[in-house]
């Protein structure tokens, strides 16, 4: 039985009105993917106001890796509701707020002490990662790399590298950000090839400490073990080894931005598990909170207690609502298998868009890290010029009809696979037979070029 129903054509005439409403109340800064506005949603499918039903392959951009909805989540943070809403830990603190930190220090790779805070969103925790880093090391520079997303405040936009929409026009960023290629090797900034590269994209960061910025003026290094907004690009397994001892050898502090990456997506509670490294301080958010707000900085405990008593904080920050939900969320990864469903989903996407990539030359990429996989889209395997307006046209096809998914990439090229970990297999075949025949809509098939040819 299909899970995607339809019952109006997309948008609705419901989701059109309030199209209209928010064209007049809400800023056109932001923006939507779809034009659908949702009455529910549960597991990894949602309904629109107009009744129409779609699976759901963005998780609310990663956000619902349990599932929209979890009866365990909800369960927690209805208990949670009867007890109290916010007291403000800075004020009067609360139980969930240090479980949740003593098991994210328990969880996250590393067996040295650990210490953990909670802030409300990604780029809060980025912000207070960096803020941690420089009390740690006394040291002012942050190396961060092309093709990174760090979240829209001031900060995580000075590190955060993709121009529009993101930075353009809100210029001045703060300084001290240095930024330098990533391990992207289908696009390698070096037009090198990896192993006979010999990683020189991390070793080159030698020669960045002599011409760019003193190695004793850099506190922190920070990526993401799998580029997000980025184009989910997965560098060779050994980069990150050797990133984080060239970062220790000059005494530099590594932040890992799982904010993506993290809970499950990979196929590991956390991606840096799959690299085998154990970052100085990772950075949680999305997943995390189950669908609620939250998000975490978790580190070693020597680093972490840096910053002096009220250095760190904020109002909301460890909503206890958010906790609730986190400690749900964590107990789901103990008792579920989660994590083998994500490499399970990955290589069942894996296989589907081999087949894919052998059809259609508009392929220029499949790759991915367990559940957090991506197509990368080109006019010609040749030049790899992007195919930015057939992805829109593909991310069109696919919610008229009934799948919800999101574009990525600094070139606006790559369609992304967050879907809920709860998804069916059958209805993984339902969204990649959608995904499959948005494909067809706008491409021409392989043997047809080289019969025009
Ligand atoms: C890797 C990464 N870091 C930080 C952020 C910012 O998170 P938030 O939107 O919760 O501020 C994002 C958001 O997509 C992200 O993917």
């Amino acid at each position: 039985m299909s899970t995607i129903k339809l019952r109006t054509q997309i948008p609705g005439p419901n989701s059109k009105a309030l199209a209209a409403r928010r064209t007049k109340a809400v800023p056109r800064g932001l923006s939507h993917g779809t034009p659908i506005y949702v009455a529910k949603a549960e597991e990894a499918w949602l309904e629109d106001v107009d009744g129409n039903c779609y699976l759901d392959f963005a998780g609310g951009i990663g956000c619902l890796n349990v599932g929209h909805r979890r009866v365990e989540v909800v369960d927690a943070v209805r208990g949670q509701l009867e007890k109290f809403l916010h007291t403000c830990v800075q004020v009067t603190p609360y139980e969930s707020y240090v479980r949740l930190a003593e098991r994210m220090n328990q969880v996250t790779p590393g067996a040295f002490p650990k210490k953990t805070i909670f802030v409300n969103s990604g780029a809060e925790a980025v912000e207070n990662a960096v803020k941690i880093a420089r009390a740690y090391t006394k040291r002012p520079g942050i190396i961060a790399f092309e093709d990174a997303f760090h979240g829209r405040t001031m900060m995580t936009l000075a590190l955060t590298s993709k121009t529009h929409p993101y930075k353009a026009g809100f210029a001045p960023f703060p300084g001290e950000v240095y930024r330098v290629p990533f391990a992207y090797c289908y696009r390698c900034s070096y037009s090198l090839k990896y192993p006979s590269c010999d990683l020189y994209c991390v070793r080159h960061l030698e020669d960045t400490f002599k011409r760019v910025v003193a190695n004793e003026e850099v506190a922190a290094v920070i990526a993401e073990p799998v580029l997000g907004e980025g184009g989910f690009v997965v560098p060779p397994p050994d980069y990150f080894k050797v990133l984080i001892e060239l970062c220790h050898k000059h005494g530099i502090v590594f932040i890992a931005d799982e904010v993506q990456s993290g809970f499950g997506r990979t196929g590991a509670l956390f991606a840096c598990e799959r690299y085998g490294i154990e970052p100085d301080i990772l950075v949680t958010a999305k997943s995390l909170g189950g669908g609620l707000p939250l998000a975490g900085v978790t580190g070693r405990a020597e680093i972490m207690d840096a910053p002096g008593p009220g250095g760190l904080g904020g109002t909301f920050a460890g909503s206890p609502l958010s906790c609730a939900a986190a400690l749900a969320v964590l107990d789901l990864f103990e008792c579920e298998n989660l994590l083998e469903r994500a490499n399970e989903l990955g290589a069942h996407f894996q296989r589907r868009a081999h087949e894919w990539q052998r059809r259609w030359p508009i392929i220029g990429d499949v790759r991915g890290l367990g559940g957090m996989q991506a197509i990368e889209l080109v006019q010609s395997q040749q030049t790899k010029a992007p195919a930015a307006d057939k992805t829109k046209k593909i991310a069109q096809y696919c919610y008229e009809h009934g799948l919800i998914t999101i574009t990525a990439g600094s070139y606006g090229n790559v369609i992304r696979v967050l879907v809920p970990l709860v998804i069916t297999s059958d209805q993984m075949d339902e969204a990649l037979d959608v995904l499959e025949a948005a494909l067809a809509s706008v491409c021409v098939q392989r043997n047809a070029v080289e019969e025009l040819v």
